[in-house]
């Protein structure tokens, strides 16, 4: 089990989203993230003072996903991330040690499985 973590633009989630739950995986987490990549701060002036503003916007993409599902995962966020310009973000990728789902006790690989279909009211 590996553990995507990809920041994005705001403007690429819902086709990630999307595009990764037509493909089996619709779970994830998505966080509000602030950071800097390799680019220097740029000079923004407000009221009449100057600022250099180092961290940008962006969204943290978590996904977990079982090894057979990565480079598929993976492609799909490339692909919709992509725009060739800087600050197209990142993506880093994570051992799973293990995986538990609340409800059932469930572990391991299992508990990454799309469930859809399984009958279940909605959460929230
Ligand atoms: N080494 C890093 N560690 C943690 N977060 C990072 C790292 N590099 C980038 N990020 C996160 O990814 C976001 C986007 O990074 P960004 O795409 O600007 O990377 P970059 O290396 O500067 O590449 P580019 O030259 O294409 O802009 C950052 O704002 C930050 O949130
Ligand atoms: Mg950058």
């Amino acid at each position: 089990m590996k553990k995507i973590e990809a920041y994005i633009r705001h403007e690429a989630l819902e086709a990630i989203h999307d595009r990764l739950a037509a493909i089996g995986l619709p779970s994830m987490s998505v966080t509000e993230a602030k950071g800097s990549g390799r680019q220097k701060g740029y000079t923004e002036t407000y009221r009449g003072a100057q600022s250099t503003i180092f961290l940008r916007p962006k969204l943290k993409l978590e996904v977990a996903v079982d090894d057979a599902d990565l480079e598929r995962a993976i492609d799909v966020i490339l692909e919709l991330s992509h725009t060739g310009a800087p600050g197209d973000g990142k993506i880093f990728i994570y051992d799973i040690v293990e995986a538990i789902r609340v409800r059932t006790g469930e572990r391991g690989a299992v508990v990454l499985a799309s469930h859809e279909d399984d009958g279940l009211p909605d959460d929230f």
